[in-house]
């Protein structure tokens, strides 16, 4: 297909992409949902399947959206539609599915951003000393749930101050696109890329170092703590569930599956790398995840709450681990108010690079497909994602959020995987694929990888589809696991979700008919 390219947008450096697309996989997964799912899912055993999965989903998925995207990206194309479509353009159908490569991403915009907000306000709270005067479970526990709007108490008597704090976290994020990729998402990573593993080693340093605090229990130590996380629990193997968080866990963090790389890969140029940059993103993430993510909050819980306790702490939730454990236990070290700003800080660096990869895939449709200039791409968006971001904030404890990650974040992230890799495998033809993944590569792709991607990575995906389908597709559909009282808010987020789903549909239909009209 020949078209008049305009000029799109570049990355200024290769450093650049690297920390963009580092900044997008390094998030509030790799230091809060990790560490839940290791504790939660059989310790150490849990990194069997993890691994598995890095090797066999992660790595090869991460090459064929940084080759695909740059492929696309030399069509003109930055977002899935366009990009599937060109490699196969004969099928008339192939784009509407790369619709979730737009939908998918904004669906996760839509609470995550909101969660990082939270972020921000506690990096506040704990400069100001607010947080080091809490010091109990219950304080910290009424002291989040006033902040959250969930209840009315001594701390707060409104959502005021989330709401605040959300609006300055939306207007940082729509700052940073609104300077483009170059001038905005690739300035900020190289910034706060750097900045958050400082965050973040100081972090694993001081918990390194933790005594036991209580000198009558010295088994409530560092090791112990260690243990409790990584000593592998082998029956966990067995369960189906375990092997499914896992996968799911790679596409998360390595932010995968979703269409974010894609669009970041798109602003490349032919001859750029993308083997080796590819790799050093994931293994940039893995070192923040495993090693890092790993080492701060279940071991630290451990050492002050013990054997007996961590057990619910872990299971406690993503949201408690963060906001009620991690704060409690920084308070009972010296200089608590640094050390809880370093925490939340390190969270809201490591969100806010997330959020701005999850707003770039609307921006570059909205300029690549319907030819909009980046300023009223931008303002488009952020008035439809202020809209959507209100479902979150006011129906917090309704199970709005579980619902939007379910879909946006775990369910869609499969079907488009399988898609891609089938493009790429079958469709494009492995020959093809490469010799493209090759162009200007800084190291070749081990072979046996040619076999993974046609076949494995596909029939993975199928295992892990069906094995969902087997087991949860019923009680998910028919709302088994919702309280009655909250159907209603699941039946509407769902609802919302399609009409967004749809509404995409037709500008893909819109744009592809314009195209049309153009060329003739
Ligand atoms: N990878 C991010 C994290 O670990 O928190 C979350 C995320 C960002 C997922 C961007 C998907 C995505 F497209």
């Amino acid at each position: 297909m020949v078209r008049n390219l305009k000029k799109r947008d570049s990355w200024a450096s290769r450093l650049g992409i690297i920390m963009a697309v580092a900044g997008s996989a390094i998030g509030l997964g790799n230091f809060l949902r990790f560490p839940a799912k290791v504790s939660a899912n059989g310790g150490g055993a849990f990194m069997i399947p993890y691994l598995i999965s890095l090797l066999l989903l992660g790595i090869p998925l991460m090459w064929v959206e940084w080759t695909l995207g740059r492929y696309g990206g030399g069509f003109g194309h930055g977002t899935a539609p366009g990009i599937f479509h060109s490699v196969w353009e004969k099928n008339r159908f192939i784009k509407y599915f790369g619709v979730i490569g737009i939908f998918g991403p904004l669906v996760i915009f839509i609470y995550y951003t909101y969660i990082e907000s939270w972020t921000l306000a506690y990096s506040f709270f704990s400069l100001s000393g607010i947080i080091s005067r809490l010091s109990d479970q219950k304080a910290m526990q009424s002291f989040l749930s006033g902040f959250q709007g969930i209840e009315k108490n001594q701390y707060f008597n409104s959502l005021g101050y989330a709401y605040l704090f959300f609006l300055i976290t939306f207007i940082l994020n729509i700052s940073v696109v609104y300077f483009g990729i170059k001038g905005g998402i690739e300035r900020v990573c190289k910034i706060a890329m750097p900045l958050l593993f400082v965050f973040a080693i100081i972090l694993f340093i001081r918990v390194l170092t933790l005594r036991t605090p209580d000198i009558t229990r010295p088994t409530w130590n560092i090791y112990n703590g260690f243990g409790f996380l990584w000593n592998p629990d082998f029956k966990a193997l067995k369960s189906a569930k375990v092997w499914l968080e896992a996968t799911g866990q790679i596409f998360f963090t390595l932010s995968v599956g979703i269409g974010v790389i894609l669009t970041y890969a798109s602003y490349l140029s032919k001859g750029d790398d993308v083997v080796l940059s590819g790799l050093t993103a994931v293994s940039i993430n893995e070192l923040a995840e495993v090693i890092l993510g790993g080492s701060i909050i279940i071991p630290a819980a451990f050492v002050f709450f013990g054997p007996q306790q961590i057990q619910s702490i872990a299971n406690s939730g993503v949201f408690d681990l963060g906001f009620v454990t991690m704060p409690l236990i920084l308070n009972r070290l010296p200089l608590s108010t640094l050390l809880g700003f370093s925490w939340f800080f390190l969270l809201f660096l490591a969100g806010i690079t997330s959020s701005i990869s999850l707003i770039q895939p609307a921006i570059a449709f909205l300029e690549d497909e319907f030819d909009l200039g980046r300023r009223k791409a931008v303002v488009i968006f952020a008035i439809i994602a202020f809209l959507l971001c209100q479902f979150p904030i006011f129906f917090l404890n309704k199970g709005v959020v579980g619902e939007l990650d379910f879909w946006g974040g775990t369910f869609f992230l499969v079907i488009f995987a399988t898609v891609e890799v089938f493009l790429f495998g079958w469709v494009f033809g492995m020959d093809r694929a490469w010799d493209e993944i090759h162009k200007g590569a800084d190291m070749k792709v081990p072979l046996i990888y040619k076999y993974i991607i046609k076949y494995v990575t596909p029939l993975f995906l199928i295992i892990i589809l069906s094995a969902w389908l087997i087991q949860e597709w019923l009680p998910t559909i028919l709302m088994k696991n919702v309280s009655p009282a909250n159907r209603i808010y699941i039946i509407g987020t769902r609802f919302s979700l399609l009409i967004i789903f749809l509404t995409l549909v037709v500008m893909v239909k819109l744009a592809w008919r314009r195209r049309k009209l153009s060329q003739s």
